[in-house]
């Protein structure tokens, strides 16, 4: 077994959270960004999505803003045009390559309408070769929804259990855990059931990780933020969005974590980025508060691109302009305003 230095991941660690940077999160599986691009009428082939992953890849300048990108398995192993490796071509940018490593979201046995992140079966050996192929660190992402009755215990604590224990196993490969559990948004619920199952579920969370032994330093936590649902009547501003996920983080989650790097979670892009500046704009906090976003990054770069090569440009131009936007987000200095500009 390798042994890398706890000094390597903690270094791993502070430099995907570095000052005015954030992860793009591109590693949607190919059944997700199937459905990314029938949003645009584009066919998902294998080289499709290798040419949409190469305009986002090598698009000048995203470094300033971009510390870390999450690959898919498929990803991690393609090329750009130039015959560069992707790991390599994002390292030689100072950009670290990560990976999703979990196996998806199955129905939870008897627990209708709840799920169980799958894939730690054979992970420990998997492990190896996506250090091998340039990964510094990993994702999982546990999926936790809101209805009645729900999320239950067993639910939280399977799913917390399993995060855990990919969290360990990551460690012991020398690669940095992204522990992502996702209460999803979806639903009429008020901010205050937000904040409820939220902190049931990093309660849960941070009660596994300790006892698996897995060391908060050397870790990232990828959250929801505290919302009303997206289909509440009443939505809660920027404001009381970052007040009450700052209240629900600073009780649960360790100072000893290095990062917080928000997901998405279908948010409007510039909901994302001023929610995100808003917490910010309060710093210091324990931990540094970023992004590591999908669709709240990619979205007017797609919308751009719509599969045409004459509009590589264009999407590498939406691109830049939502990475700068998120990285002002990241000391506070983003203002609504910035929007007409960059578009
Ligand atoms: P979104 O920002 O689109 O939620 O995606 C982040 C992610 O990696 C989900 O696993």
């Amino acid at each position: 077994m390798r042994t890398v230095a706890a000094h390597d991941l903690e270094q791993t660690a502070k430099a995907l959270v570095a000052p005015g940077k954030g992860i793009l999160a591109a590693d949607e599986s190919t059944g997700t960004i199937k459905k990314r691009f029938d949003s645009i009428g584009v066919e998902s082939t294998e080289e499709n999505r290798r040419a949409y992953r190469d305009l986002l890849f090598t698009t000048e300048g995203a470094e300033e803003f971009i510390s870390g990108v999450i690959l898919y398995d498929e990803t991690l192993r393609q090329s750009s045009a130039d015959g560069t490796p992707f790991p390599e071509l994002l390292s030689s940018k100072e950009i670290v390559p990560g990976i999703k490593v979990d196996l998806g979201a199955k129905p939870l046995a008897h627990a209708p309408g709840e799920t169980i992140t799958e894939g730690l079966d054979g992970l420990r050996e998997r492990l190896p070769e996506y250090y091998e192929l340039g990964a510094r660190f990993t994702k999982w992402r546990a999926v936790i929804a809101i209805g009645a009755g729900l999320p239950s215990e067993y639910c939280v604590w399977t799913n917390a259990h399993a995060l855990a224990r990919f969290g360990a196993l990551s460690q012991e490969a020398g690669l940095v855990p992204i522990i992502e559990p996702e209460v999803l948004m979806d639903g009429d619920h008020t901010i205050e059931r937000s904040f409820d199952v939220t902190s049931r579920v990093l309660h849960g969370v941070f009660t596994e990780l300790r006892d698996q032994r897995v060391h908060f330093e050397q870790m990232l936590l990828k959250p929801n933020m505290v919302l009303s649902g997206y289909d509440a009547s009443e939505q809660a501003d920027a404001a009381e969005v970052a007040t009450q996920t700052l209240r629900c983080f600073y009780r649960h989650v360790p100072a000893a974590v290095p990062g917080v790097v928000f997901l998405s979670g279908g948010q409007s892009d510039e909901d994302a980025t001023a929610h995100l500046n808003e917490m910010n704009a309060s710093a210091p906090h324990p931990w540094e508060l970023s992004f590591s976003y999908g669709r709240a990054l990619q979205a007017p770069a797609l919308k751009a691109w719509g599969g045409a090569e004459e509009n590589v440009e264009a999407a590498q131009r939406a691109f830049y302009a939502r990475a700068r936007l998120n990285g002002l987000a990241r000391s506070g200095s983003y203002s609504p305003d910035m929007e007409k500009v960059a578009a």
